[in-house]
């Protein structure tokens, strides 16, 4: 995605946004909408440039924020590495809470906001830093490798962090036979279930108490309905999903690899088990081809709006900027700087 800069008119915005037909309710667009979104949006562009500041999106957040304001679009692994590579001095983080946390890790020198009311996750929000220190305690042979989604305190007590785009490599890459992962207990079995596949005898331990509330809801009985329906169609997944559900997919990815994968695809037709803001981006960016099933919406990611964004880079109040202990942040930097090595290094051995 590049700079939106020029102003745009009312017309403009609705003519961009009209034909998003998924999605949740805050996803569709009228005329009066944009006549009260567009000014928002040229006031935002107008701070950007003022302020030196980047907006880094992920692609679940509302259209009107990726189409109009948002200078990236991707999944938590790329809009990290945007975030360590942007000379911006102010990084608007529309998202959840440990992205933007993930950002000040990386680049502790730039200024953070987090534009968004809901300031959680349902994974982020399942352990804490002392859960982290009992479980070294109970598992002192194993590494610790914390999913992306978890706060600052976490992944300053863990060895490696991992995303959706890379946790399968980098588990396998990661020298120590014995781990211990967390916190999504569906993801973890995914892990166990495709290490096994690829005959890796590591040992893992899984922490029990994390899911996404979203992609937890998924279940094959549904996957099969929709095939009814729909001949043909082709099932796209997120790890975060059962491994249930994944072993009825044809293909399975971090949110920007799905986007890829659709892309790409020759079919037609597609069941995206994610966040429905996915299918309502590639509705926009794949005109031609068709996307089924009800919309599940996060509502963190969807307390992102234009008004908090404009509001945060203009006047933000204490808790909108992302302020982290020293310590806390030179701790957690080795398990990024961990993530990038092994990611790295899986992606040159592809
Ligand atoms: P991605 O890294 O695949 O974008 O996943 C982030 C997330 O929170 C999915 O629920
Ligand atoms: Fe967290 Fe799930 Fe929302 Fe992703 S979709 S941010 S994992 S609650």
């Amino acid at each position: 995605m590049t700079k939106t800069t020029t102003p745009i008119t009312a017309d403009a915005l609705y003519a961009r946004l009209k034909d998003i037909r998924v999605g949740s309710n805050i996803c569709l667009f009228t005329p009066e909408k944009c006549e009260e979104m567009a000014p928002l949006i040229n006031s935002i562009n107008a701070l950007k440039a003022e302020k030196n500041a980047i907006i880094l999106a992920h692609s679940y957040v509302s259209p009107e924020i990726i189409h109009g304001v948002a200078d990236y679009v991707g999944d938590s692994y790329e809009l990290s590495k945007k975030a360590k590579e942007d000379d911006a001095d102010t990084i608007v983080f529309s998202a959840v809470k440990f992205m933007a946390e993930t950002a000040k890790i990386i680049s502790p020198s730039k200024e953070v906001l987090v534009p968004n009311k809901l300031n959680g996750c349902s994974l982020a929000d399942s352990v804490t830093g002392e859960n982290v220190r009992a479980l070294k305690l109970q598992f002192p042979d194993h590494a610790f490798v914390c999913y992306i989604n978890t706060t600052a305190d976490v992944k300053a007590e863990c060895d490696v962090c991992v995303t959706s785009s890379n946790v399968y490599d980098i588990i396998e890459a990661f020298p120590n036979d014995k781990i211990y992962f967390l916190p999504d207990r569906l993801m973890g079995e995914n892990v166990v279930a495709e290490l096994h596949r690829r005959g890796s005898q590591k040992q893992i331990e899984i922490y029990k108490n994390g899911t996404c509330y979203v992609h937890e809801e998924y279940d094959p009985e549904m996957i099969e309905f929709i095939r009814l329906e729909h001949p043909g169609v082709a099932v796209v997944s997120h790890p975060e999903c059962s491994s249930k559900v994944l072993d009825h997919s044809d293909f399975v990815g971090s949110t920007s690899q799905m986007i890829n994968h659709v892309k790409e695809s020759d079919l037609s037709t597609f069941y995206m088990l994610t966040e429905c803001g996915l299918s309502s981006r590639l509705q926009l960016e794949v005109p031609e081809k068709t996307f089924v099933g009800s919309c599940t919406m996060c509502k963190y990611m969807k307390s992102n709006t234009l008004a908090d964004i404009l509001r945060v880079m203009d006047s933000p109040d204490p808790e909108d900027i992302i302020s982290l202990a020293p310590a806390i942040i030179k701790a957690s930097q080795s398990c990024i700087d961990a993530m990038f090595h092994y990611a790295e290094l899986a992606k040159k051995g592809a």
